[in-house]
């Protein structure tokens, strides 16, 4: 019997007594949570409970490769009040307690993305089994968003994984695959695709059996833990053992988030509270909280963020939507080093596209090859992925010390050292084989695409595809057109990118492009800070609070201080004085000081903590004695940042705020709770950003002056978002 509706839930009882649930929201292409469908679920339940021929259920999706990708955002959006969103978290609350207060069992049948809602259905249900799809991810990302799961989540998880497991995954928004899920104890079970339905059947039937044999207490059975999870968990039953815990994990969120993200700090609360004062407290304080996140600051950024990664996971990098992105069957890479490498992992593990990777000498292609190696070995100790699977992946690369092999790419990325004889000599080697369609696109971090495409005999088909390092983690692709580049190989480019699990923004060609033009710019002040007296930690702790993931100072001893110099000089070269940076710095690369790379930079790399070297301020010749106020560093580099963005939106190498605002997050670690550059100075205001810009052009120099379109928004009242 069936019972065929429109709406997003399906019932259907098979003959032995197991109600089949399909969630199915029409017409969109994924499942996701709205309190509208709160009154379905409460008829479903019912006739569920009043049916006495009901023994079991199984809760599946509708969707093929999606299981429930948690709640719709517009209904948060749609929240003006905290009470409103308050209210929203308790109907959700309530709709899951009477799942899991259900008489039968349920078995949630996962297949596909099962995220946020999708989790705390789950667990809501009986028992979870899901499939080993590489597609089928769970994972909790409310804090991503600024907000806490709101229904039930905070409550069920850690009684179901365990306190430290549940704060892990609450707190980072870590998604894991089956075999994790399964180490884990969140799911009870994991099989192949074809047979999801069959197994939870199964299962759904066994535990009815039991059930009707009198061992109820076969609903929640807890995974077999090893001895170091026995020893964690027992931590976990004692009063004081809890205390422990949560102070522990208090102090690391702190330390990671200093502050900024409230969302971290109402989940530990939840949690803890549902510990201590028991669960109905737990639900409460989960639900205030809820309402409290959904209307903060941060949240709303968040949101906005992620609305804008969407954006531009539809975007295909031009604006023609006539044309269309060529197939890539095969890519060739030169130069296996730190960026090669990984650009090949990330083309061959993520996009499962064949590599070639050549290098200069074996010694470089056996370094390449071992790089790729070490990552999939990581992913292999993490549970991630099996040793076969890594092993098929990793042979989808093969080194090379010639060009046997590159005539059949159809798109050749070049990382080769950064020297502009080479690189023109490599791209006039590979034109020389390869048809007039293959794509030559550039990593430089520095050197103008247009430069660079003065050696080609077909510009059109020449690129950048700017990677952040490390590769398989830093989300950015940054793509550079030129002039000459045609809008298919952009578009190309775009998809590609997105295949290899990018976010990707298209820059116009120009000196440091988007991205490093305003890191360069950054730097540029917090150097200048430095040289004014003030102590490096003073000035990388001031960033650090203000929301940047490392100071100013310690990324230019990991970009290396050798590297920051070559890109000063190109800085200076087209945008003049305002990029010059203080005269002392020079000193710092004629003491052979390039930071990481040679343990000799701004900080110690010895064993131990890492310190600041104190005979830097000697060689630079400053006396570290002068305190700023830190909200004073801060800006400063960050008005500098800003600012530098809005220039290149107003000079056409950025497309549009938006694509700003992604590549100084995801590219440069601007502090995401703040939106990015462009919705930082809208939502302090364009005259306001104008003022605080005039006044540091009054004290600090010219190159504080406000970007002339900055000027124009602040004069007609205009914001870069809507
Ligand atoms: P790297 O020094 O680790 O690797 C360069 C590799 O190119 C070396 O293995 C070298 O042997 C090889 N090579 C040199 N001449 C070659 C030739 N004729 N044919 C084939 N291989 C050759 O350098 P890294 O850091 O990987 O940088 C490569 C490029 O990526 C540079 O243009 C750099 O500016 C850019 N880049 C670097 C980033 C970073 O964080 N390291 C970030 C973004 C871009």
């Amino acid at each position: 019997m069936t019972q065929r509706t429109d709406k997003a839930l399906r019932l259907e009882i098979l003959d032995d007594g197991i109600a089949m649930v399909t969630f199915d929201v029409p017409g969109e292409p994924q499942n996701t949570l709205k309190d509208a469908f709160a009154g379905e679920f409460e008829a479903l339940f019912r006739r569920i409970r009043d049916d006495d021929d009901i023994e079991g259920a199984v809760f599946i999706s509708g969707k093929p490769d999606s299981f429930l990708a948690g709640a719709d955002f517009d209904m948060l959006k749609g929240c003006k009040t905290a009470r409103e969103a308050e209210a929203l978290s308790r109907t959700g609350q309530q709709a899951f307690r009477a799942l899991a207060a259900l008489n039968i069992p349920v078995v949630a049948a996962i297949h596909g993305p099962c995220l946020g809602g999708g989790v705390e259905l789950a667990l809501a249900c009986t028992s979870r089994i899901c499939t080993d799809d590489p597609k089928t991810v769970l994972g909790m990302p409310e804090m991503m968003l600024g907000l806490l799961p709101g229904a039930g989540g905070t409550q069920r998880l850690p009684r179901l994984i365990g306190i430290a497991n549940a704060l892990d995954l609450l707190l980072t928004g870590r998604q894991v695959r089956g075999r994790k899920a399964l180490k884990l104890g969140l799911v009870d079970d994991v099989v192949p695709r074809p047979i999801l339905e069959t197994a939870a059947v199964e299962r759904a039937k066994l535990l009815a059996a039991r059930q009707r044999a009198g061992k109820r207490e076969g609903r929640r059975r807890r995974v077999a833990l090893d001895a170091a999870g026995l020893q964690e968990l027992a931590l976990e039953r004692t009063g004081p053992g809890r205390k422990l815990l949560f102070r522990q994990a208090r102090k690391a969120l702190s330390k990671k988030t200093r502050g900024n993200y409230p969302a971290g700090e109402r989940i530990i609360d939840a949690v803890e509270v549902g510990f201590d004062k028991g669960i109905e407290a737990g639900f409460d304080a989960e639900a205030r909280g809820f309402g409290e996140l959904v209307v903060s600051d941060q949240a709303r950024q968040l949101i906005g963020i992620y609305f804008a990664q969407n954006a531009l996971k539809k975007d295909s990098g031009v604006d023609d939507p006539g044309v269309e992105p060529r197939p890539v069957r095969r890519v060739g890479i030169l130069g296996a080093g730190l960026m090669g490498s990984g650009i090949a992992y990330v083309t061959t593990t993520r996009a499962g596209i064949p590599c070639r990777l050549k290098d200069k000498d074996d010694a470089g292609v056996l370094a390449g090859l071992k790089a790729v190696r070490k990552i999939h070995d990581k992913r292999v100790k993490r549970g991630s992925i099996s040793r076969t699977e890594a092993d098929r992946l990793y042979y989808q690369v093969t080194g090379s010390i010639d060009y046997r092999g590159f005539e059949q790419c159809d798109l050749v990325v070049e990382a080769v050292f950064e020297n502009l004889a080479l690189k023109h000599q490599v791209l006039r080697d590979i034109e020389s084989l390869t048809g007039p369609e293959t794509i030559f696109a550039s990593n430089t971090s520095s050197i103008p695409i247009s430069r660079l495409a003065e050696a080609s005999s077909r510009p059109e088909t020449v690129i950048g595809m700017h990677y952040f390092s490390p590769v398989e983690k830093m989300p950015l692709l940054e793509i550079i057109t030129t002039g000459q580049t045609a809008d298919w190989v952009t578009a190309t480019c775009v998809a590609l990118g997105k295949e290899q699990g990018k976010t990707v923004i298209v820059v116009r060609d120009g000196p440091g492009f988007y991205t490093t033009r305003i890191l360069a710019a950054f730097m540029n002040e917090a150097a200048r800070i430095l040289t004014e007296g003030v102590p490096i930690e003073d000035i990388d702790e001031a960033l650090k609070n203000w929301g940047f993931p490392v100071g100013p100072i310690i990324l230019m001893d990991e970009v290396g201080i050798d590297v920051a110099e070559k890109v000063g000089k190109v800085m200076i070269d087209a945008f003049g004085q305002d990029m010059a940076p203080p005269p002392a710095m020079t000193r710092l690369v004629a003491d052979n000081r390039k930071g990481r790379k040679n343990k000799k930079g701004f900080y110690t790399y010895g064993s131990g903590k890492k310190k600041v070297d104190r005979s830097v301020y000697r060689v630079l010749g400053i006396k570290p004695d002068r305190r700023m106020d830190p909200v004073t560093i801060a800006e400063r580099c960050a008005w500098r940042f800003a600012n530098e963005a809005v220039k290149c939106l107003g000079e056409g190498v950025l497309r549009c705020a938006r694509d700003g605002d992604i590549g100084a997050i995801f590219g440069l670690g601007f502090p995401p709770f703040r939106g990015g550059p462009f919705r930082y100075i809208d939502d302090v205001g364009a005259e306001n950003a104008v003022a605080q810009l005039e006044g540091h052009a009054a004290t600090l120099g010219d190159r504080f002056r406000p970007a002339p379109l900055l000027a124009e928004m602040a004069r007609d009242n205009r914001r870069f978002h809507p």
